[in-house]
């Protein structure tokens, strides 16, 4: 099985928003990546509304028939709209105000009392959701243990160490998520992964054989900027592929 590939089109909206402008559209930019072979759209709708908006959603969800991952915080105001938007996904995922990006994994652990609500309101409403934790059995435990079908493994501190050029350290955090991995298959969960890949970092991810899902954003669009949006898709999606043929062989 070849994982699929969420594209997640924030960062289009990022630049839209630098301007108040009407321009670049994401939903253009998801109608492109559905053509240039993407699984499925990613988009996290923020509380301070940094890039995607509310009515991104509105028109994702009207416009693009391939599944819809959103991705939000567990406050009370994104579980109405994802209730209101019904996306075939949710992914919970922590969110500070101040931070660049979404930094570290959910505490699905110590958080569980607060959770349990989220998970239970957005499964009966239809949506597959998914935790997106560290890669601990801890966190697997508890994603189990919060009846989540899915948890997404957090892929940053492999892809900053990559970058850092500290490859032992990258290496362990892989065995980490690869470990994790097999555990949450164990337990029944199915597992996605995502954040800070690249073309450079992605193949080791993608051969670990139990990710069903990759969900990969700002690098593409930064490499769109250079190579086109379809060019980008493309290749990540032959590069994901390439890596788990290679890995079964
Ligand atoms: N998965 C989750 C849960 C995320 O929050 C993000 C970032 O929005 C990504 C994947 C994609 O990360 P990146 O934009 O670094 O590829």
């Amino acid at each position: 099985m070849i994982p699929r590939l969420g594209v997640n089109i924030d960062h289009v909206a990022t630049i839209r928003n630098a301007r108040g402008s009407q321009y670049p559209d994401p939903v253009r930019a998801a109608h492109m990546a559905v053509a240039a072979g993407a699984d499925g759209i990613t988009a996290h709708l923020r509380e301070d509304r940094r890039h995607i908006s509310d009515d991104d959603i509105a028109r994702l969800r009207q416009e693009i028939k391939l599944p819809l991952n959103l991705e939000m915080a567990a406050t009370e105001e994104m579980l109405a709209i994802a209730l209101d938007a019904k996306p075939h996904a949710a992914c919970i995922v922590p969110e500070k105000r101040e931070e660049r990006t979404t930094e570290g994994g959910l505490d699905a652990a110590g958080l569980h009392n607060h959770l349990a609500m989220y998970v239970q309101m957005l499964s009966d409403n239809g949506s597959r959701v998914s935790l997106f934790v560290e890669a601990t059995k801890r966190q697997m435990e508890a994603a189990k243990s919060l009846g989540a079908p899915v948890v997404e493994l957090h892929t940053g501190a492999y892809a900053d160490h990559f970058f850092a050029g500290e490859f032992e350290r990258a290496e362990q955090v892989l065995e980490q998520i690869h470990e994790a991995a097999i555990f949450g298959t164990s337990l029944g969960l199915e597992i996605h992964a995502g954040h800070g890949l690249t073309f450079e970092t992605v193949g080791p991810i993608a051969a670990i054989p139990q990710i069903a899902e990759l969900n990969i954003g700002h690098f593409l669009i930064s490499e769109a900027i250079f190579c086109g949006l379809d060019a980008s898709v493309k290749r990540m999606k032959s590069l994901i592929t390439e890596a788990r043929i290679g890995a079964a062989a």
